[in-house]
C-alpha cells in the first residue's frame, strides 16, 4: 500500500438506491473489501469492477435479486479507503444519504445510522431553538460577507450543526474546496496553525462576490494557547479573503484577543418544548410507538441536550420498541423521578426514616451519589412547595453538590443531606 493513502479503512454503511452510486465513484476509492467475501479490490481493478463488487454486495444484503428489483434502498457494510482529505466530505455525503433515505423502509433491515447523524439538518433554517442565534446566522448565510464567528455553548445543541449548515449554505459546490474543517480529532498545535491553517488561508479558490473561505475549528476550547496565540495574526492578514467558524462549549477558554476577533454567538440548552418538538418529528418519521409521557421522561432525562434526547429515543425504540416512562428509564438508567420525588416528599411530611430507606435503595441500585444528587436537584427545582424552602433545599443540595465532587461521594454525604433539608423543613414551620 502506497504511502500516499494515509486514510484506511473507513466504515461506510452504504444505505442508498443502486441509482446513487455516482456518489461513491466520485470519491478517490483506494480499495474497497468485503466484509462477506473477506476480499480487497484495489483502484487497479477499476472503477467498474468496484461498482458491480458494490452492487452484488448491496442486493445481497437486501436478499434480492438485481434484475428484478433494481436494488433501491438497500443497506450494505462495506469499508473502503479513501484519501485523508476525502473524508471530510464522506461524512457530508453520507449525511445527505440519510436524509435522502430518511423516508425509505430501510429500517426493517435493523442496522441503521445513528438518528442524530440522519436527522441532523442541513439548513440553518431548520435548526431548533435558540432563535436570536439562528436567525443571526440566517441574515450571514443570505447575505454572505461572514465576520469571523465563536459559537460557544453545552453540548447538543446545534453548533457544530450550524456551522457545517451555515458553510454550506454560504459556499453551495464550492464548499469542498473553500472550506477546512478541523475539530478536536485532528492535530492542531501550533504546527498546523503554521502551516495547514496558514497555507490554506493563503490558496486562491474563485468564489462569488462577498463569500469567503471558511476555516472551522471545532471544539476550538481544546486548542492549546499557543495554538491559539498563533491564529491571532492569521486571522487578520488573511481576513480580506478567509474566515473563521470556531465552535466551543465554554468560551472562556478561547483567548481574550481572539474573542475580541470574532463575533459570539451563545447556544444555550434547549427548552422543552423545542425539544419535545423535534423528538415528535423523529419518531413520526421512524414510526415509533410512544405515549406522551416516555416523551417527557426523554426531555428529563436529556436536560436540554438534543443530541442526548435523540440518542435516549433510539436507544430505547432499539430495546423496547415502545416509548414509555418505565422503558425510558430502564434504558437510560438514571434514578426514576417519581422515587426521588417520594423521597422529597417524606422528607417535606416529617417521614425521615422513609426518606432514608428510599435512598438507601437508589444507593444499593448503584447509582453513584452524583446522578442521585443531579436528580434530585431538577426534583426540587421543580417541586410544588413554598419558596422560602424550596430556596434553602437547594442552597443545600447545592454544598452537598459541591462536597461529592471534591470527592466525599459517600452514602453518609446523602444521608446528611437528607437530615440537613428535614431542619430546614423543622425550623420553616415553626
Ligand atoms: N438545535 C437543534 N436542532 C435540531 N437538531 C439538533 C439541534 N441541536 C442538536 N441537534 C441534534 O443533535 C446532534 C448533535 O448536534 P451538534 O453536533 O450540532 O451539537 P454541538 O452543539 O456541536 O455539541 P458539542 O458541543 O458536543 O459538539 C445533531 O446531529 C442533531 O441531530
Ligand atoms: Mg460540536
Amino acid at each position: 500500500m502506497s504511502e500516499r493513502w494515509l486514510f484506511t479503512g473507513f466504515r461506510l454503511i452504504v444505505e442508498m438506491g443502486l441509482d446513487d452510486l455516482f456518489v461513491i465513484k466520485k470519491w478517490n476509492l483506494f480499495w474497497l473489501r468485503s466484509e462477506r467475501e473477506s476480499k480487497d479490490y484495489n483502484s487497479n481493478d477499476g472503477f467498474s469492477l468496484i461498482e458491480v463488487h458494490l452492487q452484488n454486495l448491496m442486493a445481497d444484503a437486501a436478499g434480492v435479486n438485481l434484475d428484478e428489483s433494481g436494488g433501491s434502498g438497500v443497506v450494505a457494510e462495506v469499508s473502503v479507503g479513501i484519501q485523508e482529505e476525502e473524508a471530510t466530505e464522506v461524512e457530508i455525503c453520507r449525511r445527505e444519504i440519510s436524509m435522502a433515505s430518511s423516508s425509505s423502509s430501510l429500517s426493517s433491515h435493523g442496522y441503521e445510522i445513528p438518528w442524530v447523524e440522519k436527522f441532523r439538518p442541513t439548513k440553518v433554517k431548520d435548526i431548533v431553538g435558540n432563535a436570536d442565534a439562528v436567525s443571526r446566522l440566517q441574515v450571514i448565510a443570505r447575505d454572505g460577507n461572514m465576520p469571523n464567528l465563536i459559537l460557544a455553548g453545552p453540548p447538543g445543541t446545534g453548533k457544530t450543526t450550524s456551522i457545517l449548515a451555515l458553510a454550506h449554505e454560504l459556499l453551495g459546490p464550492n464548499y469542498k474546496e473553500a472550506v477546512l474543517e478541523l475539530n478536536a480529532s485532528d492535530d492542531r498545535g501550533i504546527d498546523v496553525v503554521r502551516n495547514k491553517i496558514k497555507m490554506f488561508a493563503q490558496k486562491k479558490v474563485t468564489l462569488p462576490a462577498g463569500r469567503h473561505k471558511v476555516i472551522i475549528l471545532d471544539e476550538a476550547d481544546s486548542m492549546t494557547s499557543g495554538a491559539q496565540q498563533a491564529l491571532r495574526r492569521t486571522m487578520e492578514i488573511y481576513s480580506n479573503s478567509t474566515r473563521f467558524a470556531l465552535a466551543c462549549n465554554t468560551s472562556s477558554k478561547i483567548i481574550e484577543p481572539i474573542q475580541s476577533r470574532c463575533a459570539l454567538v451563545r447556544f444555550s440548552r434547549l427548552s422543552d418544548d423545542e425539544i419535545l418538538g423535534r423528538l415528535k418529528v423523529v419518531a413520526d418519521a421512524e414510526k415509533v410507538a410512544y405515549v406522551p409521557e416516555g416523551l417527557e421522561a426523554i426531555i428529563f432525562t436529556a436536560d436540554g441536550d438534543m443530541r442526548q434526547a435523540l440518542n435516549n429515543l433510539q436507544a430505547t425504540y432499539a430495546g423496547f420498541r415502545f416509548v414509555n416512562q418505565e422503558n425510558v428509564f430502564k434504558v437510560c438508567d438514571q434514578p426514576h423521578p417519581l422515587h426521588v420525588k417520594n423521597m422529597v416528599r417524606n422528607v417535606i411530611e416529617g417521614r425521615f426514616d422513609d426518606a432514608c430507606s428510599g435512598l438507601k435503595q437508589l444507593y444499593d441500585l448503584g447509582y453513584s451519589p452524583t446522578d442521585i444528587i443531579t436528580t434530585l436537584f431538577r426534583i426540587i427545582k421543580n417541586y410544588d412547595m413554598a419558596e422560602y424552602l424550596k430556596l434553602e433545599f437547594m442552597k443545600e443540595t447545592g454544598f452537598a453538590h459541591m462536597r461529592i465532587c471534591d470527592g466525599v461521594g459517600s452514602y453518609l454525604q446523602l444521608c446528611g443531606l437528607l437530615s440537613k433539608l428535614s431542619i430546614a423543613c423543622l425550623t420553616a414551620k415553626a
